[in-house]
């Protein structure tokens, strides 16, 4: 999808999302009515959904898609990378990047964005993955970013 495109559906699915957050506090509740809306709204989101830190371990948590990894090897793949560095990563060839974790073959491109709790800390990450090559642009980094701030609002 182009930017440009990008843009326009992405202020949409926004407003949407922050009047549908406010109907509950629950965190649990809000991050899993964005992802909800945010997958069946961009056609090319394949898997949408939050690894969270539980014990030490990058533990799958809601998501829509196909069945995932439950727990992803410490320090390897695109969504602990993002952890470590605490900044949003795009891959535009997940077979290209080192130590990716592959939990379905048919994931070409990925997008991980650190997910931060209400004082900053980063808990976890959103992971989107898309079947096509190099999905992901700096539009979808600035919105996602965004989206997962109404979480904690
Ligand atoms: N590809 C991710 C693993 C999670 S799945 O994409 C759902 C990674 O390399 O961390």
């Amino acid at each position: 999808m182009e930017d440009r495109k990008k843009e326009g559906r992405y202020g949409r699915i926004y407003k949407q999302l922050s009047e549908l957050v406010l109907k509950s506090n629950n965190t649990q509740a809000r991050m899993a009515t964005i992802i909800a809306v945010l997958h069946h709204k961009m056609d090319y989101f394949f898997w949408t959904g939050y690894y969270l830190i539980e014990d030490g371990e990058m533990t799958v948590n809601s998501y829509q898609g196909p069945v995932a990894c439950q727990i992803l090897e410490k320090d390897k793949g695109v969504c602990w990378a993002a952890y470590n560095r605490k900044e949003t990563v795009i891959v535009e060839d997940v077979h290209a990047f080192p130590d990716h974790i592959a939990c379905d073959a048919r994931s070409n491109s990925e997008i991980v964005v650190p997910l931060k709790n209400k004082t900053g800390e980063v808990i976890g990450v959103l992971d989107i993955d898309s079947s096509g090559k190099a999905a992901f642009t700096e539009v979808d980094a600035h919105w996602l970013e965004k989206m997962l701030e109404l979480i904690y609002l």
